[in-house]
């Protein structure tokens, strides 16, 4: 089961009180959503969102003992604006963010997540709408290629990258994990391998934020979320790399000067020593907290 990160410093920012109206973009496994919905009890209501309808499945799995306060949507967290008006909610006490995959999903081979698991180049965290990856990386160009490895993987070896993805697919399609990760090793030289994070890792991420427009939900979610706050309540946003961090700081900072936010984190929170060597999937989170000024 994923291990919900910085929940203690979640509860505390968020700080859910009984009848609050929360909103949960990210359920998953619905790890930060079960202590909230303990503070919020019993009068309290829970969305959850997520656009994996696995997801969801095992998220109403862990809320049954909650289930009359949730209400679970299957969703893309960018259409907030929709979601909530359907809904019938025009203000939510706090809304967090917890970006990013689940353990779950990132474990599960057929899924295409992950360089560690043999499985189709899928990458898709909406099967019933976005494009797999398979299809994306057989048909970009090699410009289009490194341009994606550079802006989203922050990757300096993203030109020869591109260049050995397209020798490699002249001679076969690329169809799955362990290819694409292969041609990756191949083309950074091992002498600047890290000691501890696999070559394919930047690729991965790269080509993973471009199949489910991870960029684009963020900004649009956000800005929905911020909308759709009640005077005092707060926005808790989990990241894992800084080009997400940096459109969390940046958009709370326009906020702030427009006098629509208080910023609370004026650097962001991290795991404890003691979180990280216990999960050291949150090693790289970074938790941004602001509260709608009344
Ligand atoms: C890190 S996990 C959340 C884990 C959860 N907080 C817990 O404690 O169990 C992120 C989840 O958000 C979902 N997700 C990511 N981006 C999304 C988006 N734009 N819209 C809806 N769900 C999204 C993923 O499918 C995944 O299930």
């Amino acid at each position: 089961m994923h291990r919900a990160v910085m929940i203690n410093e979640v509860l505390q920012n968020l700080r859910p009180k009984a009848g609050n109206i929360i909103v949960d973009c990210t359920i998953g496994d619905a790890g930060h959503t079960r202590s909230i919905c303990q503070q919020i009890q019993p009068a309290g209501r829970l969305i959850g969102i997520d656009q994996d309808a696995e997801a969801l499945n095992r998220a109403s799995n862990n809320l049954k003992e909650y289930k009359d306060l949730c209400t679970l949507v299957h969703d893309n967290f960018r259409n907030l604006d929709n979601i909530l008006d359907d809904l019938k909610i025009s203000g939510a006490d706090g809304i967090i963010f917890d970006l990013g995959l689940s353990s779950f999903q990132i474990e599960m081979a057929e899924r295409g997540f992950s360089f560690r698991y043999p499985g189709p180049l899928d990458m898709r965290m909406d099967r019933t709408s976005q494009l797999p990856a398979y299809q994306l990386i057989n048909c970009l160009s090699q410009d289009e290629i490194s341009k994606i490895l550079r802006t989203y993987g922050e990757e300096r070896w993203s030109n020869r990258i591109a260049r050995y993805i397209i020798r490699a697919r002249k001679k076969a399609p690329i169809t799955t994990t362990t290819q694409l990760a292969d041609i990756v090793k191949k083309a950074i030289p091992a002498r600047n391998w890290h000691r501890r994070i696999h070559p394919a890792t930047k690729t991965f991420q790269a080509f993973r934020i471009v199949i489910n427009q991870e960029i684009e939900a963020l900004k649009q979610g956000l800005t929905a979320a911020i909308a759709h706050l009640n005077p005092g309540g707060r926005v808790c946003v989990i990241s894992f790399h800084s080009l997400e961090d940096r459109i969390v700081k940046e958009k709370f900072k326009n906020y702030s000067r427009q006098g629509v936010l208080k910023i609370i984190t004026k650097k962001p929170l991290i795991p404890s020593r003691a979180e990280i060597s216990d999960n050291r999937r949150s090693r790289s989170a970074k938790l941004r907290v602001a509260e709608k000024v009344g």
